[in-house]
């Protein structure tokens, strides 16, 4: 029997989580997802925090209306700004956040060089300052502020001589410092093929999108939620035009 509390909600600022729904679908396959992507207002990673929150927040409360019983932040920008509003607001409710994959690179490349690119936001809210602090001993960080990616991403300019040279642009001057780049973006692994080519094979590039899937399914076995039904998949975004939507589709493998 489907109940209303039957849907796992997955939410970015736009079409970045769908990097993370990839995973989720992939691990998950019996489950319902509903994804919202909140074009209309991206990006998030060069707002306020207040705004950041506020809009999240907004995108939440429209979800709980629909009946879910996860909430999947697909977004490391609302992770930062809103996780912890949103556990007090919701607390009966299972909260996955995403952050930058540092402790992943870290683990793997201890005394070594680490490239994080990610969002004004994220790189500047305690969360991360904090994430920083446990591991800059242990490895050299490198902070990289790339927000300029996301709107090439969010429309659909990813292969692209534009894409090229921004990428250039950010990663020349560490190509040869680090060993590991971790996306703490999720907009950003749409454009891993074109760093891993710019980067070449040894330096690795990483994200957190896996480790969040994972701790979603975790979260849902623990409270004995797991469904293992058909599957669906509801894709919306606040700009509602068939054009993002195909976007999407194509985006997720499925056009
Ligand atoms: N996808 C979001 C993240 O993971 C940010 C994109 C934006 O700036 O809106 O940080």
């Amino acid at each position: 029997m489907n109940t209303r509390q039957d849907y796992i909600a997955v939410l970015d600022s736009g079409l970045g989580g769908l990097s993370v729904l990839r995973h989720l679908r992939r691990l998950l396959p019996g489950e319902r997802f509903i994804y919202y992507g909140d074009s209309a207002n991206a990006p998030y990673g060069t707002r306020s925090r207040q705004e950041v929150e506020s809009l999240t927040l907004q995108a939440a409360a429209q979800l709980m209306e629909r009946g879910i019983k996860a909430l999947v932040v697909a977004c490391n920008t609302a992770t930062s700004a809103a996780i912890e509003p949103l556990r007090r607001k919701y607390p009966d409710l299972i909260v996955v956040g995403i952050e930058p994959a540092l402790k992943l690179a870290a683990d793997r490349f201890p005394g070594g060089g680490i490239g994080v690119m990610a969002t004004p936001v994220t790189l500047r809210e305690e969360k991360f300052c904090r994430l920083l602090s446990r591991y800059e001993g242990s490895c050299r960080v490198y902070q990289i502020p790339a927000p300029q990616l996301v709107p090439l991403i969010e429309q659909g300019l990813v292969d692209t001589p534009l894409m090229e040279q921004t990428l250039h642009g950010l990663l020349d001057p560490y190509a040869d410092k680090i060993d590991a780049l971790v996306l703490g973006c999720t907009h950003y692994p749409f454009a891993s093929h074109a760093m891993e080519r710019l980067l070449g094979p040894k330096v690795a590039v990483l994200d957190g999108g896996d480790g969040t899937a994972r701790e979603t399914r975790h979260r849902l076995e623990a409270a004995n939620l797991l469904e293992n039904g058909p599957g669906e998949l509801i894709l919306e975004n606040s700009l509602g035009t068939q054009e993002i939507l195909r976007r999407s589709r194509r985006m997720l493998g499925l056009e």
